[in-house]
């Protein structure tokens, strides 16, 4: 929603730019859908689908049931509905009208635009019919990977994963693809009786002989949280309400790892109230699942990259977990807004991390999270640093930068230090409470945050300081630091190290976990001489880690010390896995010389085809590879 001033007489007034979408909340114009919600919201959707994963297309049907918009309709605009759409077949529309009967309905596919999609413009008769639309995907549907059974675990059988946020949905089901509208699912999945199909629902246990399955999701959620997993999955039983779905092959260590799931739910619900979602599961990805995790309701998807067996990667399934409130219950209005989603959550992790593993802990997340966006921050444009972003005309995955995420937890870390934990935590209590189940823009949080936090102490904190906060780029003077005396340590041992003061064997680190390992990798200069590296891999054994968080900064180093021993492990790790934060970083270091770009260019040619569309969009931007 904008607010802007016009003049009116002799006064000036400010005009909202909106319209009523949800119980007295104006809805922001989302500029990333062709979707009109001030028409037609849909409430509910039906899918049936057959998964064929020999021609890689999804077939079948989706039925929606609209509720009308509640402001600025015009006759005219109610006759038509706005789906959004890209790279489907869409073969026909029909209109089921209450006592039965069905009419067909003729559409239109609007001009393609290369990041939305096209309009699919469905021409209503008649008031209160539900729309049915028959259609497939397309081998070009972006939301869809469609793994060879070489590509998976077992080896054994394919697989199919969806990624629907940001504003891919709309590849796999013609539907309004906008964070602004919510509804309640329901689905019918068919594929071969020995797969197993998950979805972000209540999810079947075990295989049926017949390879059917039905899913329901009861609470309204946006359309980003549409998901759909099949192949050869397995359930482990966590505890009463959560548990692990992976291949059968990797499902026990899945377990291990993730054995203090039901701590964290509790750690969150104690804060910040009840889990609505029923179920927590996870399901571990196969490896080139393009993120750490994905926060599909009831159903967390996740790399199996955070699988390091000493839980010390766990902070992701904290992530994940935290979204089940800030993101699922209380959802960014528009991908403007998305550290709204990303910056909450970040914090409400590490708050997680701390109940669960100790302060500690949390700190040193903490502090190599504000690392990571100093970084940052020297190298983005001014107009990407500040928290309420402008995306319009461009993909919302450029917004994908620690901005919303670190800056955003920076912000209410702040708001912690000014007001106190226990305000804090009963203000974001009642945030989750009030907002559940809607979504919301910046400025909505802004006058909530005036109202609720500020209102009866408000020279706390300046209106202005939280604007700059908001809506300007860098971080405000005054920002937290987070500091860990163990940390600082690190950084002072990494300087003994580089000067030969001590050597590799000195470190002790047989015990170190990823956080110290992590912090003294980062502490040492972005160039170390080959005695010091050999000294380090043929001590600690870097090069072998199973640790992926520490392998990625390490293989970062090794480029840059252009250390030959790990560049087999190197391109083995551009190869097994596909997670974006690893591929994009490791690319981008390899293209700064003539030699490594010819060597990023050589394994690319033989790995791409097996990244999902998140990478490749990516990653030939970095090598300016024209497929
Ligand atoms: N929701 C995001 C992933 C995402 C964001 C996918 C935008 C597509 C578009 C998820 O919760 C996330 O933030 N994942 C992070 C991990 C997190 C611990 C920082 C990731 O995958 O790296
Ligand atoms: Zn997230």
């Amino acid at each position: 929603m904008q607010a802007i001033a016009v003049s009116w007489g002799s006064g000036w007034f400010l005009a909202l730019v909106g319209f009523v979408c949800q119980s007295g909340i104006l809805c922001a114009q989302d500029h990333h859908s062709f979707a009109r919600p001030q028409d037609h919201r849909i409430r509910h959707l039906e899918l049936d689908l057959v998964v064929d994963f020999d021609k890689k297309i999804l077939t079948g049907l989706v039925t929606l049931d609209l509720i009308g918009g509640l402001e600025t309709r015009t006759p005219l605009s109610l006759n038509t509905l706005t789906l959004d759409t890209r790279d489907l077949d869409i073969q026909k529309v029909v209109g089921l009208t209450k006592n039965g009967e069905s009419i067909i309905l003729p559409f239109e596919l609007g001009p393609k635009d290369k990041i939305l999609g096209q309009p699919l413009v469905i021409r209503l008769p008649k008031p209160g019919l539900r729309v049915r639309v028959e259609y497939a995907t397309t081998t070009r549907s972006q939301a869809l990977q469609w793994l060879k059974p070489e590509q998976t675990a077992g080896k054994k059988y394919p697989y199919l994963f969806t990624q629907s946020q940001a504003i891919d949905a709309r590849s796999w089901i013609p539907l309004q693809d906008t964070p602004n509208i919510r509804f309640t699912y329901k689905a019918r999945i068919k594929t071969r009786a020995n797969l197993l199909a998950v979805m972000s629902a209540n999810n079947p246990l075990e295989k049926n002989s017949k390879g059917e399955y039905v899913f329901e999701m009861p609470q309204p959620i946006p359309s980003y949280l549409m998901a759909l997993a099949v192949g050869d999955i397995a359930f482990q039983k966590i505890s009463s309400r959560t548990g692990v779905y992976a291949e059968p092959g990797v499902l026990a260590k899945a377990a291990l790892e993730f054995s203090d799931m039901e701590k964290m739910v509790k750690a969150c619900e104690t804060l910040y109230g009840p889990y609505q979602w029923g179920r927590y599961d996870v399901l571990i990805m196969p490896t080139s699942f393009p993120f750490g995790g994905m926060e599909n309701p009831r159903l967390t998807f996740v790399s199996p990259t955070v699988l390091a067996g000493d839980k010390s990667l766990v902070s992701l399934l904290a992530h994940e977990l935290a979204h089940s409130w800030s993101g699922n219950l209380v959802t960014n209005a528009t991908w403007d807004d998305f550290w709204l989603n990303e910056g909450f959550t970040v914090y409400l992790e590490r708050r997680i991390m701390e109940e669960v593993y100790g302060r500690e802990r949390a700190l040193m997340e903490s502090v190599l999270g504000k690392k990571g966006l100093l970084a940052e921050l020297k190298s983005l444009p001014k107009e990407a640093q500040s928290l309420q972003l402008k995306l319009k005309g461009r993909s919302p995955s450029e917004g994908l930068t620690d901005i919303p995420y670190e800056k955003g937890a920076l912000f209410l870390t702040h708001l912690e230090g000014i007001v106190g934990r226990p305000k804090l935590d009963a203000f974001l209590k009642k945030f989750f409470h009030e907002y559940e189940f809607q979504s919301l823009t910046t400025a909505d949080f802004e006058s909530f945050l005036n109202r609720n936090l500020f209102l009866s102490n408000p020279k706390a904190i300046q209106n202005a300081q939280i604007r700059e906060w908001l809506y300007d780029p860098g971080l405000p003077t005054g920002a937290p630091d987070p500091n860990s005396p163990r940390l600082t340590q690190l950084a002072a041992l990494a300087n003994r190290f580089v000067s030969g003061l001590i050597t590799a064997g000195d470190l002790k680190a047989k015990d170190w976990t990823s956080q110290e390992w992590l912090q003294f990798l980062g502490a040492l200069p972005p160039k170390m001489l080959l005695q010091r590296m050999n000294d380090l891999d043929s001590t600690w054994h870097l090069t072998q880690t199973g640790n992926s968080e520490i392998l990625c900064v390490w293989l970062l180093l090794c480029i840059r010390s252009d250390y030959g021993p790990a560049f087999g492990r190197l391109e083995a790790f551009l190869t097994d896995q596909g997670r974006r934060k690893f591929l994009k970083s490791l690319y981008e270091e390899l293209v700064k010389t003539g030699p490594g770009k010819a060597r990023a260019l050589a394994i690319y040619a033989k790995t791409r085809s097996g990244y999902h569309h998140a990478i490749t969009e990516t990653i030939d931007a970095i090598l300016g590879y024209k497929p």
